[in-house]
């Protein structure tokens, strides 16, 4: 594998082609040795929320080294993704899986009774939407439970706060958790970040983040067929949603602005933003096709992530750091895509190389790696609140871009609107969040008219 990046696309992919162990192989990562021998290193895995990350994020703690893991609940309120999640991994791993039918459970309670089976010391996946995330999360720290979960953490200041108390309450526990921003794990980004902190490209003066092309994943959508469950047709279409995803703009561009954060060590105090919807004629998803953002740091460095879904725009998907002395490539391509390097020059200017990342792990898989090792090696391991820390900045950066207005981050922790009410009270039977107009529309954000909410409301008469 040339790259360790494996975009949503591919995951997608991968799903469809569920039962084919030639898809399974494709998303598994080089190992690390096993280095510890605990007594008994058995350890059980659920999984809630089966679908393409969820197959991949469960393939990778089957393929860690050692003593096997072994899968043995799965939730999803899809029996379709469901089965299709566990006869992709049946095909590839079928001696470390244990899910017979009563450990199938289908419904927005199947997540308690997939971490009801695990036993002490397990570990919960959870690759839902993120709107389940504190949902999710509260239980398995109330069992004692392990986690990977899945980025990004929240969308709204009410989440966050949940989200940060959460995560002092499992540190407290000495949970071990892992949060899917893999760029963390990225060997040659972690040499990168040795090298920018340790002074190689000057003090850092501009970042920049750039996730453009044509429509991705259920980011654009047409109206709702109008049968069926309105709630659930927006969970499966969720980066149409503000209350599911936060949008592709938090969906998407979380990865980027997490990296470039990690390379300065801070995160920015405020955002500024433009972005608009301009060949949304016959969608009605709550998405901009462009989004263009400005964070300030508290040293006035700036940082800028541009976002495009267009078609026939020029794509670009990589991210670069400026310092008084040099540049450095961050991701080449994709979300954390090799190598890595740095230059004496402000442009990539072979010439002017200085150092090259040649590491071409898989950080998929590095994370999983690790987080097992804390496990058996009970070491600490928590990457929750530099979770929410991510996905704090990406709201802030998505809630100016759609109020049209200047967001500190003391504005999105102040903003008292509450995407999903009650998740943690949903059925099968439950309303929609958001209910279409006649016209088969969703609220959208209006800069500069709706300057507090990201978008208003209509309450069904
Ligand atoms: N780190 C990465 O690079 C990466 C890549 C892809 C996706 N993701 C993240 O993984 C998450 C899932 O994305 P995906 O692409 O796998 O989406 P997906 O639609 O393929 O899978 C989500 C699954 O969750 C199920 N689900 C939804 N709500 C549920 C609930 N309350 N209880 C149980 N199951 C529920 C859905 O039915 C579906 O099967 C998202 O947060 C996404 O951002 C991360």
């Amino acid at each position: 594998m040339n790259s360790p990046h494996f975009p949503t696309a591919s995951r997608r992919a991968f799903l469809k082609a569920a039962g084919s162990a030639a898809a399974v192989s494709a998303l598994a990562g080089i190992k690390i040795p096993y280095v510890h021998a605990a007594e008994d290193s058995s350890i059980e895995v659920a999984l809630v929320g089966c679908g393409g990350r969820g197959t991949g994020a469960a393939d990778n703690a089957l393929s860690v080294s050692g003593p096997p893991l072994k899968l043995v609940a799965m939730a999803d309120v899809s029996q379709k993704k469901l089965e299709g999640s566990l006869q992709a991994l049946n095909a590839q791993h079928a001696a470390k899986i244990d899910v017979p039918a009563d450990r199938q459970f289908v419904g927005f309670d199947g997540f308690k009774h997939a971490m009801d089976a695990l036993k002490p010391g397990g570990v919960a996946i959870f690759t839902t939407p993120l709107a389940f995330r504190w949902v999710h999360f509260q239980y398995a720290i109330e069992k004692g439970l392990n986690v990977f979960m899945e980025k990004p953490l929240i969308a709204d200041a009410f989440s966050a706060k949940k989200m940060y108390a959460l995560a002092e309450e499992s540190v407290k526990k000495d949970l071990k958790v892992g949060v899917g921003l893999m760029s963390r794990h990225s060997k040659a980004m972690i040499e990168l970040h040795d090298r920018v902190q340790g002074g190689e490209i000057g003090d850092i003066i501009l970042m920049r983040g750039y996730r453009m092309a044509g429509p991705l994943a259920s980011a654009f959508s047409e109206k709702w067929p109008g049968t069926g469950s309105e709630l659930l047709w927006q969970i499966s279409r969720f980066h149409s949603f503000l209350w599911a995803s936060g949008g592709c703009y938090s969906d998407f561009y979380i990865h980027h602005i997490d990296h470039c954060c990690w390379m300065k060590d801070a995160w920015p105090v405020k955002a500024q933003a433009v972005g608009g919807r301009h060949y949304r004629y016959n969608y009605v998803d709550q998405n901009f096709d462009s989004y263009g953002v400005e964070y300030t740091f508290a040293d006035n460095t700036k940082f800028l992530m541009d976002g495009r879904c267009m078609v026939g725009a020029v794509p670009m998907y990589n991210s670069f750091a400026q310092g008084t002395k040099g540049l450095a490539v961050i991701s080449k391509n994709g979300d954390c895509g090799t190598p890595s390097s740095t230059y004496s020059s402000q442009s990539v200017d072979k010439d002017k190389l200085i150092w090259q990342s040649n590491d071409t792990s898989n950080p998929y898989q590095n994370e999983w790696d690790t987080l097992i090792s804390a496990i058996r090696e009970n070491r600490p391991h928590n990457e929750v609140k530099r979770g929410v820390d991510a996905s704090v900045t990406t709201s802030l950066g998505r809630m100016a871009a759609h109020t049209g207005q200047e967001v500190t981050w003391d504005d999105f922790m102040a903003c008292d609107q509450v995407f999903a009410p009650d998740v943690d009270k949903l059925t099968l039977e439950s309303p929609a969040f958001l209910h279409c107009d006649a016209d088969g529309k969703y609220p959208v954000p209006q800069p500069g008219i709706s300057k507090k909410y990201e978008y208003e409301v209509v309450k069904q008469a």
